[in-house]
């Protein structure tokens, strides 16, 4: 059965961005990462994505995956800054649409 957790960065009493998780058995997709657009591009998104990530080592799952279009340097570089790597290319009528990216927790 599929469980949802949704994760919210709070600074000073503001949310300054979310999450949410969506957990099937050992795989926990990460989903819908966004950081207000106020607060974006001060480093927020590593402290996100390790909220989420450390939610997910306490439910004790394995791995965290997730899906990116391959034009959304910034998104990329915040994952592949935390570890995620990228794990498979995602065609649609043979032009690259994007990435699933994978981290081993
Ligand atoms: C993607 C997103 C979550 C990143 O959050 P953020 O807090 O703004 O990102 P950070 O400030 O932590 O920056 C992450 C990296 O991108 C770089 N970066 C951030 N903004 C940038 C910009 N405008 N131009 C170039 N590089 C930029 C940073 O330098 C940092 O890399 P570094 O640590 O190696 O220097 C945020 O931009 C967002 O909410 N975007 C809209 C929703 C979205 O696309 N979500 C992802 C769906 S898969």
């Amino acid at each position: 059965m599929k469980q949802v957790k949704y994760i919210q960065l709070i600074r000073n009493k503001i949310i300054v961005g979310k999450c949410k998780l969506e957990i099937d058995n050992n795989i926990a997709w990460l989903e819908n990462v966004f950081i207000y657009k106020k607060f974006r591009g001060l480093g927020y998104s590593k402290f996100l994505l390790r909220k989420a990530i450390n939610s997910m080592k306490r439910m004790k799952k394995k791995i965290i995956k997730l899906h990116v279009k391959h034009d959304n340097y910034i998104a990329i570089k915040s994952y592949k800054n935390i570890g995620f790597k990228i794990t498979k290319k995602n065609y649609c009528k043979n032009k690259l649409f994007g990435y699933t990216m994978s981290l081993i927790i």
